[in-house]
């Protein structure tokens, strides 16, 4: 199966779905994990500096013997690195565990009250090339209006926990109006998508895994999905979404699982959130 990209607003492609790598486990678990994903057709990974596994990620694409320019490497500042001076630092601490010479996306892992020295900091490193595209996680409407108030870039990518949980209507909306890409992470609910009773009659009507059919909801919604394993089976699993179309009906259907419920520790559940 051939992957299918999504085009950022400065032209950049990002494919369609990627691979997760949080707790992918030890250096040699992470590089086999991704070198496996990479063997499937993945070719868009997700990193950051706070997994602790960037050696494994960069072990892993080396391994696997796909050209860097045919990869999607992303990988995100963590909270105590944030700020100009700390965040160039971090930036070049990321690329040497790599162990490669740009980023397709860097992204700032979480809100802080010092998002905009960060951003700063994260606009030269576009501007002088070594990254081809800057973005957030976990930035609600209110955090990325402020951002826009002093830069000259706007985020191009927001990564969010999105699944048929917690579909984030609104802001999904309103990074479209903006021109900003949604990432889902956590896109299948860490599982608990999987005894959904909706969810197992759609994946009986598609002849796909509930996997499947929610990893191919996100897509069709124009979100790319980035969920994480490290079992073979289940990241090829994971990557066969590209064969069948989910009908309109469905689509709504899924949506109308919505419960505004955040599965995991954040973003609706932290201190990060309401920082100011
Ligand atoms: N920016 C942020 O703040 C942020 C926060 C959280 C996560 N992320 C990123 O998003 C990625 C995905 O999110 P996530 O890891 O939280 O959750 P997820 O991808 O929704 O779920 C991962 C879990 O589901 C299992 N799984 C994967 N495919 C499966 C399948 N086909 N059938 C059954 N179980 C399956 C995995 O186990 P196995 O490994 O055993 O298959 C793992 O336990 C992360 O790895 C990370 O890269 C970003």
């Amino acid at each position: 199966m051939t992957v299918k990209y999504m085009e950022l607003i400065n032209e950049v492609k990002m494919p369609a779905i990627g691979i997760g790598t949080y707790k992918t486990g030890s250096d040699e678990e992470t590089a086999h994990a991704v070198k496996f994903a990479i063997e499937a057709g993945y070719r868009h990974i997700d990193a950051a500096a706070f997994y602790g596994n960037e050696i494994g990620v960069g072990k892993g694409i080396k391994e696997s013997g796909v050209k860097r320019e045919d990869i999607f490497l992303v990988t995100k500042v963590w909270n105590d690195d944030h700020g100009y001076d700390k965040t160039m630092e971090a930036f070049n601490k990321s690329l040497e565990r790599l162990q490669v010479e740009y980023l397709d996306l860097y992204l700032i892992h979480w809100p802080t009250k010092l998002n905009s020295e960060t951003w700063r900091a994260f606009e030269e490193l576009y501007e002088s090339g070594k990254v081809r595209a800057i973005g957030v996680c976990n930035f609600k409407e209110g955090h990325l209006e402020e951002i826009k108030e002093s830069a000259k870039i706007m985020p191009m990518v927001n990564q969010m926990e999105v699944h048929p949980f917690n579909t984030r209507k609104k802001l999904r909306e309103y990074c479209k109006v903006n021109n900003i890409q949604m990432v889902a992470w956590s896109p299948i609910s860490r599982g608990r998508v999987l005894t959904n009773e909706l969810l197992i009659k759609l994946s009986e009507k598609y002849s796909k895994t509930i996997t499947q059919v929610v990893l191919k909801w996100h897509i069709q919604n124009g979100v790319v999905p980035i969920p994480k394993s490290s079992n073979e089976g289940r990241i090829k699993e994971n990557f066969e979404v590209f064969d069948f179309e989910i009908a309109k009906e469905d689509m709504e259907l899924i949506a109308s699982l919505n419960e505004d419920k955040s599965v995991t520790a954040g973003p609706d559940n932290t201190t990060f959130w309401d920082f100011k």
